[in-house]
């Protein structure tokens, strides 16, 4: 037995859309997928305008980039979080300012965002970490008595609700990934959501090395290419199709694993929040005392066993990449993740069967 962490679901007209896009020559950016997906998305989330870009950090840099995030300014986000949400501030030249996680989501600590905004603090990064959503409303609340921006990174939570709202429209600007092991994939992609007119075009000129409309070749302003593909979008307009079929099978397989492991001592399972519906982006665990045995120990037997695995984030602080922040604080949360967590399959293919034989594995490795 062999079980993976992840393998991506193709269930739908994904073939037949690519097939389509190869037979008319509509391989690059242009193309009837990039609208169709794009419009799809925006339905789905009901939002307004609706961005693809070549990644979920291309889609975090464009939404810096809209607001007008620079060199200087200060963005605050969680210090549990994966490096593509402080990397896209640092491509930005603005400066990552990094707050623990509360212990029961992993989500940002709202009480402690406060206490880390300066004079140059222009917006919050709300992650929403593993599929669940953000505490936003005093996330907002914080955001708009100090007038500066939210910007949601929903890479793991498409689908995910806050309140019964969607979450990626909550704040300023939104970005999302379709990477392979995603809600919904178009290999790599990633799309870019907001509400405002504005952002929008600013969005759109950033992604595309600021063309002019009227003046063909002449660039206002240095721009990028981060430019999705036709044949990316035909496979994300399948992919979206099915997305509550997904959402389902993630929140069925959080299901099957919590009953398995609810008589396990030293396990600990993912929760959700009463005004959340989390869409349990992977199957997150964290290790005990009272298992008895560390997670290393853990991991390795389990891989013994077929059964593969992945840690959870180390802290952004200590990234030695980030060493020249200088960022010497305390994040216990960050750390105990770090230091306890990880993920078991939970990838969209996965079968009852192969939750059984992951969880008996695990009920055994505690006994041995
Ligand atoms: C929280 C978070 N933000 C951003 C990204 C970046 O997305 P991508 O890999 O599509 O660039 C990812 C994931 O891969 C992620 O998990």
């Amino acid at each position: 037995m062999k079980i993976p962490v992840s393998k991506p679901l193709f269930s739908g007209k994904e073939l037949e859309y690519v097939t389509d896009c190869m037979k008319t020559g509509w391989v690059s950016s242009g193309g009837k997928y990039i609208e169709e997906f794009e419009n799809g998305f925006s339905k789905y989330l009901n939002a307004k305008h609706s961005i693809t870009a070549c990644n979920g950090t291309a889609a975090l840099h464009l939404a810096l980039l809209s607001l007008g995030i620079e060199k200087g300014d200060e963005v605050i986000l969680p210090n549990f979080t994966m490096i593509a949400s402080a990397n896209s501030i640092v491509y930005t030249g603005a400066k990552p300012v990094f707050v623990d996680v509360e212990p029961r989501t992993w989500n940002i600590d709202v009480d402690k965002i406060e206490e880390k905004i300066t004079k140059d603090t222009k917006a919050i990064m709300a992650v929403h970490i593993f599929g669940h959503p953000c505490d936003m409303d005093p996330i907002l609340k914080i955001a708009n008595e100090h007038g500066i921006s939210v910007v949601e990174d929903a890479a793991e939570s498409i689908g995910a609700e806050y309140k019964g709202k969607i979450v990626g429209c909550l704040g300023d600007v939104g970005a999302f990934s379709f990477y392979g092991n995603k809600i919904i994939t178009t290999g790599e992609g990633g799309m870019v959501v907001t509400n405002n007119e504005e952002t929008a075009e600013r969005i759109k000129a950033f992604k595309n090395h600021w063309f002019d409309k009227d003046r063909t070749f002449i660039h206002k302003n240095i721009g990028f290419n981060y430019r999705m593909t036709n044949i990316q979008a035909a496979i994300g307009l399948a992919q979206l199709e099915n997305i509550e079929k997904h959402i389902k099978i993630k929140r069925d397989i959080v299901q099957t694993y919590n009953n398995l492991l609810k008589e396990v001592d030293g396990v600990r399972t993912p929760i959700e929040e009463k005004w959340a519906k989390s869409v349990f982006w992977m199957y997150a665990v964290l290790i005990q005392d009272s298992f008895g045995k560390d997670k290393d120990v853990v991991r390795k037997e389990l891989e013994k066993l077929g059964v593969e695995t992945r840690l959870l984030f180390a802290p952004m602080n200590s990234q030695p990449s980030f060493a020249f922040l200088g960022d010497s604080n305390n994040y216990p949360v960050s750390e105990e993740l770090y230091k306890r967590g990880f993920y078991l399959p939970s990838g969209l293919q996965i079968d009852d069967k192969e939750i059984q034989y992951v969880a008996d594995s695990i009920k055994n490795i505690r006994l041995s």
